[in-house]
C-alpha cells in the first residue's frame, strides 16, 4: 500500500524537523499497513528550496535500509504559477508522470476557472493531476460539484486521512464524508507531518473506500 503524500523529508517544510523525526515516521508508517512511500514535501513559501529538498531525500534513502522511497513534491498552484509551466518537468512525482497540485484551501468557485487552465495545461503535457485534499477547500465545502467537474476533468481526488479527526483547519470531516458518499476520492493519503497523522491513516483506511479495488495503491 502505497502513501502517495507525506511531509516525512528531515528538515525542509513543516514535517519531520530532522532525521529521527522521519526515521520515527517511517516505523510509525510500516506499523499502518505502507509499504512504499512518496515523499512530498511543500513547493510553496517558505519552505521550497529544491535542492534541499533531493538532499533530504538522499540522506533519508540512505537511512530507509532498503525501503521503498520515491520522490515527489505537493505543488501549491500560486507556487507554480510563480516559478512558471515548465517547472512542471521537475515537480512531478520521480520517475513518472504522477503530478500532485494543492490549491488554496480559501478558494472560491470562480477561482476555478484559472485552476482549470493550469490543470488542463498539466494534462497536456502527459501529467495524471492528482488534487490534494479537496475537502480542505471552501469553494467544495460549498458546492461538491466542482469536485465531480474535477474528476469528470481526469483528475485524481486525494483524501488526507486527518479528515477522520476534523482535518487540518477542522472543518473536513463532513465534506470528506460526502466526497466518499460520492465515490469521488481515488486515494487516502497520510498527509503525515508526524507520527500521529499515521494512526489516522490506519483508522481512514479501515474505515473509507476510494475508487476501485486498487485505488489506494
Ligand atoms: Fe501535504
Amino acid at each position: 500500500m502505497r502513501d502517495m503524500h507525506c511531509h516525512i523529508l528531515p528538515g525542509v517544510d513543516d514535517g519531520a524537523r530532522n532525521l529521527q523525526e522521519s526515521l520515527a515516521m517511517l516505523e510509525a508508517a510500516k506499523a499502518a499497513g505502507i509499504t512504499s512511500i512518496v515523499c512530498t514535501p511543500h513547493v510553496r513559501d517558505p519552505y521550497f528550496d529544491y535542492d534541499a529538498m533531493w538532499d533530504a531525500y538522499d540522506l533519508l534513502c540512505a537511512h530507509a535500509n532498503g525501503f521503498p522511497i520515491q520522490m515527489g513534491w505537493e505543488v501549491n498552484h500560486s507556487k507554480l504559477m510563480e516559478l512558471g509551466m515548465e517547472w512542471a518537468d521537475y515537480l512531478c512525482f520521480e520517475g513518472g508522470k504522477e503530478f500532485l497540485l494543492e490549491l488554496s484551501s480559501r478558494c472560491q468557485k470562480h477561482h476555478f476557472q484559472e485552476y482549470e487552465r493550469t490543470i488542463f495545461e498539466l494534462q497536456s503535457r502527459g501529467y495524471q493531476v492528482i488534487i490534494a485534499h479537496p475537502e480542505r477547500y471552501r469553494a467544495i465545502q460549498d458546492d461538491i460539484e466542482i469536485a465531480r467537474d474535477l474528476v469528470k476533468m481526469g483528475c485524481k481526488l486525494q483524501a488526507s486521512a486527518d479528515f477522520v479527526a476534523g482535518g487540518r483547519l477542522g472543518r473536513e470531516k463532513k465534506p470528506a464524508k460526502r466526497l466518499f458518499e460520492e465515490n469521488l476520492y481515488t486515494y487516502i493519503a497520510s498527509d503525515a507531518h508526524n507520527v500521529e497523522h499515521y494512526q489516522l491513516f490506519a483508522e481512514a483506511r479501515s474505515t473509507y473506500r476510494t475508487r476501485g479495488k486498487h485505488a489506494a495503491l
